[in-house]
């Protein structure tokens, strides 16, 4: 990686700003997982142990679009549901280090309680997106932000696609922007897989839908990738284009020709594609009762595929043996609902025991980092990625705003 990280600079009894991604799933108040405050730990205690004053600042959900749309059905609007406060008392029990709470992200509310901070002492400020100027990149808004600090950290890889006022717009006015631990190690991961992977190299892809996926398909075959596995929804449109019924499945119809296009991009570039030949269907007049797996070309009309079958899931596993990396993007079925889970779960003990026999595996994307998780399988995984989109963006090829604007070493 080319950019400075943390440890190249003087943080020692300095006013650090630490971006993090705490945009996790919050019930009742309760956090359901905390992956990816985990992920900023490491950094945060670095900081800590440094002597830094650390000030905390993640957005958490797009409340005022949210608001917005409420005030447009005219429906009541939650603002409590957007606060950082249980993130605060989960640090609080979790962190290990001396943590306040300021419940504004700019002004006196904020100001204040980062003046009160000790040497190796952290302050966590309200959501960042209760500003407009937070998502429209703010100059004014960012350079509040960046008057509470003489250091800028970015560590939230899962906010780094975004050019908003705490991801780029504050590193215009602090002089040293670097990146945090999690992000370093984000970007050598996914940069090693991009750019110069040990081969064979497989990539995974699933989910509902294709447009999502294509700009990776189509960084991954140019980047010769061996083996392209395709499954979930999404290969149901390269399923339809190819001329079989495929009954109610979900598709993009507008997607069919740009699918052909990919299978002709892969076969020209020596890829090889690899869709499911199996699946689990139901009728979807007797969904409950009809569950069956058949051959992908004995699809009748009233069929709705939700996973890949078991004769495909034996010929993904294979795909996968003597694999050197292999990312994964993406659900190969409706994993939310069991018994539709199998296919996604057989996958990632496939990718887990490829790892296990030499392969660097890299999985992201929230669906398929909880199969591995339901699998039990997470500590056979070499990178479990805290980015969904910002993943996605990287694997496109694309240079991501946040990462962009922090100092070259
Ligand atoms: C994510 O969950 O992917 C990141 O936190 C970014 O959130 P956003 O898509 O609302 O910008």
């Amino acid at each position: 990686m080319n950019k400075k990280t943390i440890k190249d600079v003087e943080i020692g009894g300095k006013r650090v700003f630490i971006r993090v991604d705490f945009n996790v799933p919050i019930k009742g108040g309760e956090i359901l997982d905390d992956t990816r405050i985990l992920g900023a730990l490491p950094t945060i205690r670095y900081a800590v142990e440094k002597g830094a004053k650390v000030i905390l600042a993640s957005h958490l959900g797009r409340p005022l679009k949210d608001k917005k749309k409420a005030e447009e059905k005219g429906q009541p609007y939650d603002a409590s549901k957007y606060s950082l406060q249980p993130v605060y008392d989960h640090l609080l029990k979790t962190g290990g280090f001396k943590i306040a709470f300021a419940e504004d992200c700019i002004g006196e509310a904020a100001s204040d309680k980062a003046a009160e901070l000790n040497d190796g002492e952290v302050l966590l400020l309200e959501n960042l997106r209760l500003h407009a100027g937070e998502e429209k990149n703010d100059p004014e808004f960012a350079k509040q932000l960046a008057s509470l600090a003489d250091v800028y950290v970015n560590d939230a890889f899962g906010t780094a696609h975004r050019a908003h006022a705490s991801t780029e717009g504050i590193t215009h006015y602090i002089d040293h922007c670097v990146a945090g631990l999690l992000m370093e190690k984000e970007l050598n991961f996914l940069g090693k897989a991009l750019n110069a992977p040990d081969r064979p190299f497989v990539a995974i892809l699933g989910g509902a839908k294709v447009s999502d996926k294509i700009p990776v398909i189509e960084s991954l075959i140019k980047r010769n990738v061996d083996k392209l596995l395709i499954g979930g929804a999404m290969a149901y449109t390269f399923f339809k284009a190819q001329g079989f019924t495929i009954g109610r499945s979900l598709v993009e119809d507008d997607m069919m020709s740009k699918a052909l296009e990919i299978e002709q991009m892969a076969k020209d570039a020596g890829v090889e594609l690899l869709l499911p030949t199996d699946h689990q269907v139901v009728d979807s007049f007797d969904p409950l009762n009809s569950r069956k797996t058949i051959p992908i070309d004995f699809t009748n009309a009233g069929l709705v595929g939700l996973d890949i079958g078991v004769e495909t899931a034996a010929i993904f596993e294979k795909a996968l043996e003597g694999a050197k990396t292999i990312v994964w993007n993406g659900p190969m079925g409706m994993f939310e609902e069991k018994p539709f889970d199998e296919g996604t779960v057989a996958i990632a003990k496939a990718v887990a025991a490829a790892t296990d026999a030499g392969a660097t595996s890299i999985v992201g994307g929230g669906d398929s980092v909880s199969a591995v998780n339901q699998a039990g399988v997470q500590d056979r995984i070499s990178h479990i990625s805290t980015g969904g989109g910002a993943t996605l963006e990287f694997l496109a090829g694309d240079e991501l705003p946040g990462v962009a604007a922090l100092d070259d070493r």
